[in-house]
């Protein structure tokens, strides 16, 4: 019997992911895939709260997101994908938690404030405003145990503890309380200085990027503004090449700073230096896609298959819960 433990993260397909998302939660997805059972959600109902208006951009990213996940490492032979949209145990669920969710607790949730702002939403969507209890019927379907996400997503899961709590108390099922996983690295800033790293901030380096795309992220990066000359000694800690040193070139990152400091290496050569890391983390992983591009089809089938399991999985679990609902006559 598989005693493993399960893990549910997931990405929402509203376009390819990038470095953001492969330190916030990429990363550990490979890092675990051997310890816990993972299941990988393509959550394309989630995408439609803010991108309802754009099916077809929907439609090619749950490809997309498929293959990134892929390309960074994860095992097909070991993880499930699933397409969220068609695992109707999620959308059930959903419905039944509603019930438990107050709209002022959701009004709240900082999470949907900032998003809500970023995308300069007046009013909220009914959908949108209650996409955190559709996600606790993501992690709660498959009773994930474990969900590795950057800090953003922490509200999240803090009410899907909630939620689940109550309901088991209500009921008297035993839908497991998930734990968040955080990654080590806090959020990945852009390299223009702006705080998020997001398509809608035009600073995102994708994982799909191609060497000169990435080159010209970097190469025009914001650094410590008071280095007009080489001569002139940097601040390594207000630089934004500096963050990312720290993030994706650790073996270097303390002679770089050193080094800064001290006037011995110029912005443009430290850049290039950024530049070589960062393409040492994507080479493979641009490699891997270049395959998986190639093979669509396989692809497709891994979406399939993983989402056929996650159905049987959500059945089972959901006939249980409402039985202990008594709502079966
Ligand atoms: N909200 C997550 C994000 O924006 C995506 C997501 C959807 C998710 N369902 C999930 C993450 C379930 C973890 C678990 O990145
Ligand atoms: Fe930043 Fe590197 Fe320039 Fe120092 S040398 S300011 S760390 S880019």
């Amino acid at each position: 019997m598989d005693t493993k433990k399960r893990i549910l993260t997931g990405d929402r397909t509203t376009g390819k992911l990038h470095l953001g998302h492969y330190v916030g939660s990429l990363q550990s997805r490979v890092e675990l895939q051997d310890e816990y059972d993972e299941f990988i959600l393509l959550a394309d109902v989630q995408a439609l709260t803010t991108h309802f208006a754009e099916p077809s951009l929907i439609n090619s990213s749950i490809y997309d997101v498929a293959m990134d996940n892929l390309s960074v490492g994860l095992d097909p032979e070991k993880v499930t994908i699933v397409q969220q949209s068609q695992v109707s145990s999620i959308a059930e669920l959903t419905i039944f938690y509603s019930m438990l969710v107050t709209v002022n607790q959701l009004r709240h949730n900082p999470t949907i404030k900032t998003e809500a702002k970023n995308y300069g939403y007046a009013d909220l969507t009914y959908g949108f405003l209650g996409y955190p209890v559709s996600q606790t019927a993501d992690i709660t379907f498959c009773n994930a145990d474990l969900v590795p996400v950057g800090e953003d997503q922490v509200p999240h899961i803090e009410l899907a503890r909630k939620i689940v709590r109550k309901f088991n108390e209500l009921y008297g099922t035993s839908i497991v309380e998930p734990q968040v996983k955080l990654s080590k690295v806090g959020r990945l800033s852009g390299l223009d200085g702006n705080a998020k790293m997001g398509k809608s901030m035009g600073n995102a380096i994708y994982l799909s990027d191609s060497p000169q795309a990435v080159w010209e992220r970097v190469r025009n990066a914001v650094t410590d503004p008071a280095r007009i000359t080489v001569k002139i000694p940097g601040h390594p800690e207000i630089c934004n090449v500096y963050k990312y040193h720290c993030v994706f070139n650790q073996g270097e990152v303390s002679n770089i700073g050193e080094m800064c400091k001290n006037a011995a290496i110029g912005c443009v050569a430290c850049k290039k230096l950024l530049n070589g890391a960062l393409n040492a983390l994507l080479d493979p992983i641009r490699e891997k896609r270049h395959y998986y591009e190639e093979h669509r089809n396989e692809v497709r089938d891994l979406i399939i298959s993983g989402t056929a399991k996650a159905n049987a999985v959500g059945n089972a679990n959901l006939q249980d819960i409402k039985e202990k609902m008594h709502v079966i006559i």
